[in-house]
């Protein structure tokens, strides 16, 4: 999997043996109704996604790039796929912003704006977007990466390729790609941090167009199973405090916690040429299977740090159930840090806009939870998709018989379910999706995993984002998350909580049903 080609080829074949390759379907056709279609996730009308690209606020408008083959369900000759949206959570399509030329495939990347016309693109009353992106010239074998931008002065609606690209030439790594760019304030330069092989490269650039390599970060630090991707880099304040660290978020494939692709990440300092950090062992972003390739927007206004993955895995995206679209997002997450002792960990929790989606609430309150027992019959007559909030009282000692395993089972008449649980005896979660296709589509796909944490308060809340065919799983102020994917034969339309070998309390809860976005 090291050699991108042979990635790539793997991916293809895969993708071809298992979908039709014709275009189904056009806005006009499809009202987003089909079966797994995300509801209240981005998705392209037609074609594959996989990577979000470019993402930028710009006059009111969040923008959405995204690796995109617009003819098939397939992964192909990459393309940016564009949206907007003005609320994070509801979107436009636009026309496809970059095609590929005969530089290459456009391949995943950045986009800023060129506030202060630091490249002559644009003017200061009326500044160009600019988009860093990597040229795959799949004409070649070995070296085939290199850096190059275009410009767009109308908002984004149309885009002209720099006439002297590559700006970044390709030094002899195989791996090179994934510019993204941001303005270092303190040394007033653009900085491009870019994945060369299994390290992050640092360059710098007072124009955006000539680049001077500044640095390297990598060996010795964090995993090392698979190629890096994807890196973002950013600021971020840690929680009650005036402490501010720069965050690395580093995409891996693969080598994640839970098998296949997945996001480390490291806190440390940048000081405008090289990234420090004490933190030897990767942390991951998401414990889940399905959040890769996740970055940030820039030049949000309000001074949250905005991310959002592709919600898949390349251990199974190409082979993923025959559908005329391929791809969807994570819902947009808000980042944070949060101190631990000595240690310093990165937090997500679902933007606060999801709360325009907000429909039919149910709540409740005092529930014991003994074996199991059927939330949604018993309060709403719909499972997805929905927002779910449980509050666990966590207090072991508080009474005898406190269960070993309590969770939450999203499941159909089918006898199909995926499930999230608490493990009172290893202290950790869990996600058991071993039967949560309706038709097994990859020996990857089916999986039990988990990960280490020690409740230490007396409650917990958890929170879940349930759509068609996702859940995204929140929980400790957003320190767990794990984000996972099912394609069962029939919808959820069942939510059950669940105590083994013993009770736990409900103390509180809701339900509450998301509108779709697309209506
Ligand atoms: C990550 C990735 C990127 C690359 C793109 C190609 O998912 O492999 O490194 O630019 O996808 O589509």
């Amino acid at each position: 999997m090291r050699n991108f080609l042979f990635y790539i080829s793997f991916l293809c074949i895969a993708g071809i043996i298992s979908c039709n390759t014709k275009k189904e379907s056009s806005v006009e056709e499809v009202p987003f109704q089909e079966k797994h279609r995300p509801q209240v996730h981005f998705s392209p009308v037609a074609g594959w996604m996989n990577d979000p690209n470019g993402m930028v606020y710009y006059e009111g408008e969040y923008h959405l790039f995204y690796q995109h083959y617009p003819e098939a369900s397939v992964w192909g000759p990459m393309h940016w796929g564009h949206a907007i949206s003005k609320d994070l959570v509801h979107w436009e399509h636009l026309p496809v912003a970059l095609y590929p030329d005969s530089l290459g495939y456009i391949f995943s990347g950045s986009a800023i704006v060129d506030l202060e016309n630091t490249s002559g693109f644009g003017a200061k009353e009326n500044p160009a977007l600019i988009a860093f992106y990597t040229y795959f010239d799949h004409t070649k074998q070995g070296i085939n990466q290199t850096q190059a931008l275009a410009y767009s002065v109308d908002k984004g609606r149309t885009w002209a390729k720099y006439e002297k690209n590559p700006v970044v030439e390709n030094p002899g790594i195989p791996d090179f790609r994934d510019p993204k760019v941001f303005w270092h304030e303190e040394s007033k330069q653009w900085i491009m941090a870019l994945a060369a092989g299994q390290e992050i490269h640092f360059y710098a650039s007072k124009d955006c167009k000539e680049w001077t390599f500044l640095s390297h970060f990598g060996e010795g630090y964090g995993n090392h199973d698979g190629v890096w991707e994807c890196p973002d880099m950013f600021p971020l304040k840690v929680k009650g405090s005036n402490e501010t660290y720069w965050v690395l978020i580093v995409n891996i494939n693969p080598g994640g916690p839970a098998g296949g692709s997945a996001t480390q990440y490291f806190v440390g300092n940048f000081d405008g040429k090289t990234f420090k950090s004490d933190q030897k062992k990767a942390k991951w972003a998401d414990q889940g299977k399905d959040n890769y390739a996740g970055v940030t927007w820039s030049n949000v206004q309000d001074g949250r740090t905005l991310f959002i993955g592709w919600m898949n895995n390349w251990q199974y995206a190409g082979e993923k159930p025959c559908i005329a679209w391929s791809g969807a997002t994570t819902f947009p997450r808000e980042l944070g840090l949060e101190k631990d002792g000595q240690d310093i960990y990165l937090t997500s929790v679902p933007v606060r806009e999801i709360e325009s989606l907000y429909g039919k609430n149910i709540s409740f309150s005092n529930l014991e939870i003994n074996k199991s027992k059927i939330l949604s019959e018993r309060f709403l007559p719909m499972a997805a998709p929905v927002e779910i909030k449980l509050v666990f009282d966590q207090t072991e000692n508080s009474k005898m018989g406190f269960a070993s395993i309590y969770g939450i089972r999203l499941k159909n008449a089918k006898g199909e379910y995926i499930s999230i649980g608490y493990d009172n005896k290893d202290k950790l979660f869990y996600t058991d999706r071993t039967n949560a296709v309706g038709e097994v589509f990859s020996e990857h796909f089916s999986s039990l995993h988990s990960f280490l944490y020690k409740v230490d308060t007396s409650q917990i809340e958890w929170r879940l984002i349930v759509d068609m065919a996702s859940v995204e799983f929140f929980a400790a102020g957003g320190r767990v998350v794990s984000t996972n994917v099912f394609y069962p034969s029939e919808p959820f339309d069942q939510i059950e909580v669940f105590a083994e070998d013993g009770t736990i309390d409900l103390v509180s809860g809701s339900i509450t049903e998301l509108k779709s976005i697309w209506k």
